[in-house]
């Protein structure tokens, strides 16, 4: 990651933002809170859409069309994952770890979150900044427990068993927008950890970018840029790998899906022609103790 806070956790965040600002058909997240956490400039076209709702569907026409069909992941993808989150918090769960969590605002606008302890992990270039735009909102969890951590140099278990994780307790680790962006030890490192820390019971949801999409984002404008950024797409890993990087620690597969069934899902056949889908969602449970040795790494 490059030395400045994450542009990209900007740009995803002001993609809800612009949801969370639509009329019915297209407010697929509400996330009210990342207009104000954004950077003025990004923040613009959702408070225009507000103002002058009608706008609504021409800016998402335009922005799918620039972004090459990125822009309506970013809402989809958050909202397939609070509906996994809400299934486990009903089941029990009562720990959130939201790792590479960015401008991520679940720990304040979920209230199904009440009785639950939320960990947001993230590179302190990221977190310091958001931390301080935060300061003076009150969070809808529990406890809300910040972390930082970088997942090239740093161990996933101290980091958090210092900041008081409980790994007898079942919990939910939210992935979202991160596994690209990092190398491939780094990625297995922290899903040992993550294996290491989960108790049975718990789940994750771990969205990622299979290889052969990742070679057409990166001949693509968007590819490009995010180099430019200092944020490349280095780890893409195919559906089969991952599952298996997680089946090592006892997880199961519970859905693996991607843009264009929430699309189907959450905005109906209409929209479904025009969303390409740059990365699927992989949700996994611990069934079982994970394979003695599977654990190496930092963590
Ligand atoms: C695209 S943003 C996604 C943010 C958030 N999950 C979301 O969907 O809104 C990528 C996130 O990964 C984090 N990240 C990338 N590389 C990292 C590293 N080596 N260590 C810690 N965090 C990292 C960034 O700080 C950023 O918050």
């Amino acid at each position: 990651m490059r030395d400045g806070r994450s542009l990209t956790s900007d740009l995803v965040a002001a993609v809800r933002a612009y949801y969370s600002a639509c009329p019915a058909d297209l407010d697929t997240v509400h996330d009210p809170l990342a207009a104000e956490l954004l950077p003025r400039a990004m923040a613009w076209p959702a408070q225009l859409v507000r103002r002058m709702p009608p706008l609504a569907r021409a800016g998402h026409l335009v922005a799918g069309m620039f972004s090459m069909g990125l822009s309506y992941l970013i809402p989809l993808r958050t909202r397939a994952i609070d509906a996994a989150l809400a299934h486990d918090v009903e089941r029990g769960t009562r720990q959130l770890v939201i790792l590479g969590a960015g401008l991520d605002t679940r720990a304040f606008r979920l209230p199904l979150l009440a009785d639950c302890r939320v960990f947001e992990v993230d590179h302190p270039n990221t977190q310091d900044p958001k931390r301080a735009k935060v300061a003076g909102h009150l969070p809808a969890c529990r406890e809300l427990r910040f972390c930082a951590i970088d997942f090239e140099r740093q161990g996933l278990s101290q980091v958090l068993e210092a900041a008081g994780f409980d790994r007898q307790a079942p919990a939910f680790w939210i992935w979202e927008g991160v596994t690209m962006y990092l190398s491939r030890e780094a990625l297995e490192a922290t899903a040992n950890a993550l294996a290491e820390l989960s108790a049975p019971g718990s789940a994750v949801a771990c969205t990622y970018m299979p290889p052969a999409v990742m070679r057409r984002s990166l001949t693509a404008a968007g590819g490009s840029l995010l180099g430019v950024i200092g944020e490349p797409i280095i780890g893409a890993i195919d559906s089969a790998a991952i599952a298996d990087v997680f089946a090592g620690h006892g997880f199961e597969p519970e859905s693996d899906r991607g843009a264009e069934d929430w699309a189907a899902h959450y905005w109906g056949p209409r929209e479904v022609p025009f969303v390409r889908g740059y990365e699927r969602l992989l949700v996994a449970r611990k069934t079982r103790p994970g394979q003695a040795g599977s654990s190496s790494g930092p963590g």
